[in-house]
């Protein structure tokens, strides 16, 4: 059985990155597979949706070797979330001197899918990455280890500002950097036909990007408070638009 990795990225903030991690997680869990979801962001926010809090795991994790002893030590910091078949693996500030560590050691591009590599043989379905909203040595490894890449972005005018930089950076590691991966969807988040902006920009990406363009993610309130509350949307309200259209999402994502 292999592991799929996906990674959720826009260097755009506040386009509904971690929502979509979470819940996309938590979906393909309650769809009876396994999941462990690896926060990538320094603001640690993955864990404290699941209700959890950040802790330092993905610093060890972006700059350990790749020894039993040191496999052992990072096995240790994979988190039971609470919810039947989904783990986390928490990160917090110090995910940002990772970065630096990357930068000066050099590390390969290919080297957050070798350090996540070690998790294969766990039974693992699908690994998800939820990252920062910026682009960086971090942001682009994780793109490299993906095999499919989410692209959250808010219907909002400008949005196509952060879409651009991230599809670029997608197409320069397929052609020049030999990733193999490739984008599952833009994922339109935030969206409210009420309004004049959201539907002129979400009429727009249909136009841009066609085929690649997900169902989006109305706005909803209820959100929200889900990670106000640490609790997902499926344990919140599992009958609302918001869970029924995360859960189409999951079973996309569970027919790629
Ligand atoms: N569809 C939605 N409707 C309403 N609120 C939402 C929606 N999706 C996310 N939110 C809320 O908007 C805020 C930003 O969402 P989220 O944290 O998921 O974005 P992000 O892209 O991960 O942000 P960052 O770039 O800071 O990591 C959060 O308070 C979240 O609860
Ligand atoms: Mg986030």
């Amino acid at each position: 059985m292999s592991t799929r990795i996906i990674c959720i990225a826009n260097q755009k903030g506040g386009v509904g990155k971690t929502t979509s991690a979470v819940s996309l997680a938590h979906g393909l869990a309650r769809s009876g597979k396994q999941v462990l979801l690896i926060d990538l962001d320094p603001q640690g926010q993955s864990a404290t949706a699941l209700g959890h809090g950040p802790e330092a795991g993905v610093f060890y994790l972006l700059t350990m070797g790749e020894s039993p002893q040191e496999t052992a030590f990072l096995q240790s910091w994979m988190r039971f979330s609470g919810r039947e078949g989904l783990q986390y693996f928490p990160g917090d500030q110090q995910t940002m001197a990772a970065q630096t560590v990357l930068n000066a050691q050099d590390r390969p591009l290919s080297s957050i899918r070798e350090s996540v590599s070690r998790f294969f043989k766990q039974d693992l379905d699908y690994i998800l990455f939820d990252t920062a909203p910026s682009v960086g040595g971090i942001q682009e490894r994780a793109v490299w280890a993906a095999d499919l890449v989410i692209v959250p972005t808010a219907t909002e005018f400008l949005s196509a500002d952060g879409l651009g930089k991230v599809l670029r950076m997608m197409s320069i590691l397929q052609e020049r950097k030999r990733w193999r991966g490739s984008l599952l969807g833009i994922l339109p988040t935030f969206y409210d036909e009420q309004t004049r902006e959201s539907k002129a920009t979400l009429d727009d990406l249909r136009k841009r990007f066609d085929a690649s363009l997900l169902a989006p993610i109305h706005r909803a309130t209820i959100l929200r408070e889900c990670a106000a509350e640490g609790r997902t949307i499926f344990e919140v309200d599992p009958l609302c638009r918001a869970a029924k259209e995360y859960a189409a999402l999951t079973q996309l994502v569970l027919k790629f």
